[in-house]
């Protein structure tokens, strides 16, 4: 009964995953992949790399990894022995710059700086994990598109960030330093191939689900025509997934792209992504509540929710029973909880569901992992990939349902430790 009730609700609001034609919705997504290797250009950046998985690397040497996440700031030391057996050590965490408030651009790399610079005296090879749309180029330095995940600190849109951060630590102790600089989509790739080199796959996508999400793939070179300068004949290409514009969005999607700091980008990553799902969750709850959904009182307290996270979301669902959390905190009576429940399983299941889409889609677009004895790598990274009860079984279920079944491309998931610092100091030890 209350699914029924559940699923109109949704439909008629727009925000029902059962309402997304799976094939449609790859094929779309296929198409803008196209437009956006192309000189047309599409929401998708399909941004080029230069960066292949062939690469020697030095060993025995640290790199210094910096990884500026949606949330956190880390830096340490990476290093390789000779049986390319990774060693993460020094590394401390703070919080992501221009998160808590705005920075000029001044302040940001000066905070950079003094995040970084008793580490970077330890070795003068950098490889910075810079998860923000960055356009790469050649020398491997990376000028910023724009922010995501409600970073703010405009003048340091359009800036190149290796430069910047190089020309600060030299200012501090007059050392030249090397720096590559590398989407974390790219680094979790990278790592994930680092790990099982003694595996055969038929291709490797790095796939991110935490605050904000993404994915890069490898792909031909000859089929990225608007660039002619590549080196090798394939190249790893950030697809910025979560810029993509072509799904359609409910009434809560839009309202909360709205109100957020860059209204009509990220629309994908707005609908789906660990920063976003908490407040998008609240909006649908809210929403169920204005209808009369539940009872009288769980409405009335449903409405007045401020600042639900993706976290108390979590715990919801993991123990929809436990009076310390603000959800249950709105309960009067046992059939809220079941149609509280049956609401947010459905918004975890459309995030499935899209992320499965855009995998599906890169994989089909690429042909690879036709046999079964060789699938497409995906190696997986993210806070929410993980601990977001559910999502990951639900993904597996709908790759599994159509990608394999009905398409016959086989995958397999990637996990390991430190991916993305990993992959980040290969880029930075490779040659
Ligand atoms: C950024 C991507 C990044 C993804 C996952 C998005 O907001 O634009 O570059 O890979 O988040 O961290």
């Amino acid at each position: 009964m209350s699914k029924t009730i559940i699923t109109q609700f949704l439909s008629e609001q727009g925000m029902y995953y059962g309402d997304l034609n799976f094939e449609t919705e790859c094929q779309k997504f296929i198409a803008e992949m196209e437009k956006g290797l192309s000189p047309e250009g599409s929401s998708l950046d399909m941004i080029p790399t230069y960066l292949s998985v062939k690469n020697n690397i030095d060993t025995n040497v640290p790199a210094v990894v910096i990884d500026a996440g949606g949330t956190n700031f880390r830096v340490g030391l990476v290093s390789f022995d000779d049986n390319m057996k990774a060693s993460v050590n020094d590394f401390s965490k703070t919080r992501m710059p221009g998160i808590e408030r705005e920075l000029s651009k001044q302040e940001f790399f000066g905070t950079l700086v003094d995040y970084t610079k008793e580490v970077a005296a330890k070795s003068s090879e950098i490889g910075f994990c810079f998860s923000y749309p960055t356009q790469i180029n050649k020398d491997k330095d990376g000028l910023l598109l724009r922010w995501s995940k409600e970073v703010k600190a405009p003048e340091v849109v359009g800036e190149m960030i290796g430069a910047n951060l190089v020309s600060g630590l030299k200012a501090v102790d007059g050392k030249d330093r090397n720096v590559a600089i590398l989407n974390d989509t790219v680094a979790t790739l990278l790592g994930g191939k680092g790990i099982t080199s003694e595996r055969e796959f038929d291709g490797y996508i790095g796939f991110i689900f935490g605050t904000g999400t993404n994915l890069c793939y490898i792909e031909d070179a000859n089929k990225i025509t608007k660039i002619t300068d590549a080196q090798d004949d394939t190249m790893i290409i950030n697809t910025e997934s979560g810029a993509y514009n072509k799904l359609p969005r409910g009434m809560m999607d839009k309202a909360l792209d709205e109100a957020s700091n860059n209204p009509g980008d990220y629309q994908l990553e707005k609908m789906i992504s660990g920063r976003y799902l908490g407040p998008l969750v609240e909006a649908v709850l809210k929403g169920a509540a204005k209808e009369g959904l539940f009872s009288a009182t769980c409405n009335e307290k449903l409405m007045s929710l401020e600042n639900l996270e993706l976290i108390d979301v979590s715990l919801f669902v993991a123990h929809p029973h436990n009076t310390e959390n603000v959800l249950v905190k709105c309960v009067q009576e046992p059939t809220d909880t079941t149609l509280m429940y049956e609401l947010i399983d459905a918004m975890i299941e459309r995030a499935a569901k899209i992320s499965a889409i855009k995998l599906s889609a890169c994989i089909l677009k690429t042909g690879a992992g036709r046999d079964q004895a060789r699938p497409v790598a995906i190696v997986g990274e993210g806070t929410t990939f993980y601990k977001l009860k559910d999502y990951k079984e639900k993904l597996d279920y709908y790759m599994k349902a159509y990608l394999s079944k009905n398409y016959g491309h086989y995958y397999e998931f990637i996990q390991g430790e430190d991916l993305n610092l990993i992959g980040t100091a290969i880029a930075a030890l490779a040659h």
